[in-house]
């Protein structure tokens, strides 16, 4: 079978930006430290008044096909995936290819639409529904335009607020891509569960500490059923494990444990044992209580070796360089951290191909999955296009009142209007209703 994967990325960050220990933290009579040592974020990246889920994904795609030489015609299927839809019938896909038809002055009449559902797994569910098209041979030598956009905003005063963000990743899907295949195995971990979930309406109902241990059980279980199909992980031999960031330091918490879950019966469980002593095995207790405490134990004195720790700050620490300044971008949240691993990548010149990352979705609901990709000989060239940085400096820095007018700006069941507080500059802007209550758009030179 041809090697099917990501062929071009492209990030596109919201024009604001929340300073949480700075503007945030105060106004909430909270230690700054809570956000850039508890959580892990120093940032969250937020839509003017004239942006949504539409232009994000517009402007992500645009820049992506500009970049890349790509026109309509290249495009055979285009996915969005998002979680905070306005709209239950008329996916975002359909906006988003109207906007990009504007440009090109070309039709996408022929490529598929559509809009996928599952918290913030779903931009990786779109991502293995393209691979799936193209491995079937259905695309007759079209790729897949995958988009990940999200407005991540929690009620005033929920917990939640801590993590918000807003962006969009846009990925271009195809055979004998640039930048990374995907395996062909993938672990799944499933359950109906309820820890975040938005039943009719704007803002999730979440219980964000269930959440975590939600997200860790299913990701250990992705990860058995990965190593079924797939075999053994060594450690050592993932160059990147980036995973879904909710905020960073849910990343922490799980990278331990995942390291934890993979060095058993290894000969790195075998080296450390003089430091940290043997795994305990379920079978070694006879009260359940007891397991989990030496477990619990035992994860601790892992997490401080010095061998882990080095583990973690080459091979997942880099994941998280953008989403601490971004936030929670739920469905794109996990195609961010991949990016980043491949920034650092590409800024300490290091020579990747292929070497492989191990990816790490997760869903509240709840899904994990996890897959293996493999770098390209192309990745460099890919990667070096992108400007992140040059976005994330450019953003507007709100004041606390000026973010609380942004928030009622955005939601759903206020009318406010705001000025905006950025000029939009050469992108999509959200320019007002039509007679059916739909949303209009224009592109602004
Ligand atoms: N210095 C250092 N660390 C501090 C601190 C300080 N002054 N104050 C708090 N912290 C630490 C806490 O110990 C905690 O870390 P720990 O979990 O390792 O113990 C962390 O910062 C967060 O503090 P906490 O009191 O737990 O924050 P919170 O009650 O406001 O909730 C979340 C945090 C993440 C649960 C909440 O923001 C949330 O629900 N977010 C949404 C998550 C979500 O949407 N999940 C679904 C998608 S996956």
């Amino acid at each position: 079978m041809t090697d099917v994967g990501i062929d071009a990325i492209e990030v596109w960050v919201s024009n604001l930006k929340l300073d949480l220990p700075k503007t945030f933290a105060p106004e909430n009579g909270e230690d700054p430290e809570k956000y850039t040592k508890g959580l892990g974020l120093f940032a969250s990246s937020f839509p003017d008044s004239y942006e949504d889920i539409v232009t994000m994904a517009a402007n992500a795609s645009y820049r992506l096909m500009e970049r890349n030489g790509l026109e309509p015609a290249d495009i055979g299927r285009i996915d969005v995936a998002t979680e905070t839809a306005f709209d239950k019938s008329k996916p975002v896909s359909t906006y988003v290819a109207g906007c990009l038809e504007q440009v090109y002055g070309k039709s996408l009449t022929n490529a598929n639409k559509g809009e996928r559902k599952f918290a913030c797994i779903s931009g990786t569910q779109s991502l293995n529904d393209a691979y799936n098209w193209i491995a079937s041979g259905r695309n007759r030598g079209r790729g897949a335009l995958v988009i990940a956009t999200d407005t991540a905003l929690y009620e005033r005063g929920d917990a939640g607020e801590a993590t918000q963000g807003a962006g969009a990743v846009a990925m271009f899907i195809d055979e004998d891509p640039d930048i990374v295949t995907l395996s062909k195995e993938q672990g799944i971990g499933s359950a109906d569960e309820t820890d975040f979930l938005k039943p009719n309406q704007q803002f999730p109902s979440v219980d964000g500490h269930r959440s975590m241990q939600v997200y860790l059980a299913r990701m250990r279980e992705a990860l058995e059923d990965y190593k079924a199909a797939a075999g053994d992980i060594h450690p050592d031999d993932i160059v990147y494990g980036p995973f879904h960031t909710p905020f960073p330091g849910m990343v922490k918490k799980a990278a331990v444990l995942a390291y934890r879950n993979v060095i058993r019966d290894t000969e790195v469980a075998d080296e450390l044992e003089a430091e940290v002593g043997r795994q305990p095995e379920p079978e070694d207790f006879t009260d359940q209580e007891d397991y989990l405490a030496a477990l619990r134990e035992y994860t601790d004195s892992l997490r401080d070796t010095e061998r882990y720790q080095r583990w973690y700050k080459e091979r997942i620490r880099p994941t998280l360089t953008i989403s601490r300044e971004v936030g929670n971008w739920y469905t794109g949240s996990v195609h961010v951290a991949r990016t980043s691993a491949l920034l650092d990548g590409y800024d300490r010149d290091r020579d990747l191909v292929g070497s492989q990352m191990i990816v790490g979705s997760y869903g509240s609901g709840a899904q994990a999955e996890i897959h293996a990709e493999t770098i390209q000989p192309n990745w460099k060239r890919a990667i070096g296009r992108l400007d992140i940085q040059e976005q994330l400096d450019s953003r507007y820095d709100l004041s606390f009142a000026e973010y609380e007018l942004i928030h009622d700006n955005h939601n759903l069941d206020l009318e406010t209007d705001v000025e905006p507080l950025t000029t939009p500059d050469d992108e999509f802007v959200f320019a007002g209703w039509g007679p059916m209550g739909e949303r209009k758009y224009q592109f602004v030179a």
